[in-house]
């Protein structure tokens, strides 16, 4: 495992800034779903996690959270094949109710495409998309995304929940693999 500040090129979101669109973010589906308490806010783990829990705790409007892990077969770790596959499901029961999926990053889109899909299915009242960032030159399926923390370039980057071969997921801003 090599120290990530050897493999960091620049820093490209910087905590602050991260922490000022989130709340931004947060205020935007406060005023969204203020007509909505039964707001299910879905996590695509691994790397949603830290974008949930900033965004969670600056919403004043009452949701609950439930998980997801998703895996593509076939791929190497930095970027998903059309194959998706389902390795943890919600406890939630869904039907009916008001759903907001947080993503880390959104890249050829096949991940959340079948997500979508696979969500749609069983018939929420809605069904909303809140990614932090979205690499959009590199969609090889077109998605809807609803809420964007910040459009990216084609970079490999991590911290913030986005992982270096498992690590690092710790740091508290955006980092471009150099
Ligand atoms: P997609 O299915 O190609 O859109 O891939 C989305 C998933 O690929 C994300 O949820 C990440 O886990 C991973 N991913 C894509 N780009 C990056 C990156 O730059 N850093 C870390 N993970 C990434
Ligand atoms: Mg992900």
């Amino acid at each position: 495992m090599q120290h990530y500040s050897e493999i960091l090129s620049e820093v490209l979101i910087s905590e602050e800034q991260l922490q000022a669109r989130i709340a931004q973010l947060a205020q935007q589906l406060d005023a969204d779903y203020a007509t909505h308490p039964d707001l299910l806010l879905v996590c695509i783990l691994r790397g949603g996690v830290m974008f949930l829990t900033d965004l969670m705790r600056k919403m004043t409007v009452p949701h609950q959270i439930d998980f997801m892990s998703i895996g593509s077969y076939g791929s190497g770790a930095r970027s998903s094949t059309g194959n998706v596959r389902v390795i943890l499901d919600l406890q939630t029961d869904i039907r009916g109710r008001h759903v907001v999926l947080v993503e880390d990053i959104v890249d050829s889109g096949h991940t959340l495409a079948r997500v979508l899909e696979l969500l749609n299915s069983r018939q929420p009242a809605s069904l909303k998309v809140c990614c932090l960032l979205d690499k959009e030159s590199r969609r090889q399926t077109p998605v809807p995304i609803d809420y964007v923390g910040f459009p990216i370039e084609d970079k490999f980057v991590f911290g913030y929940g986005l992982d270096l071969d498992e690590y690092w997921r710790n740091l508290p801003f955006i980092g471009v693999v150099g």
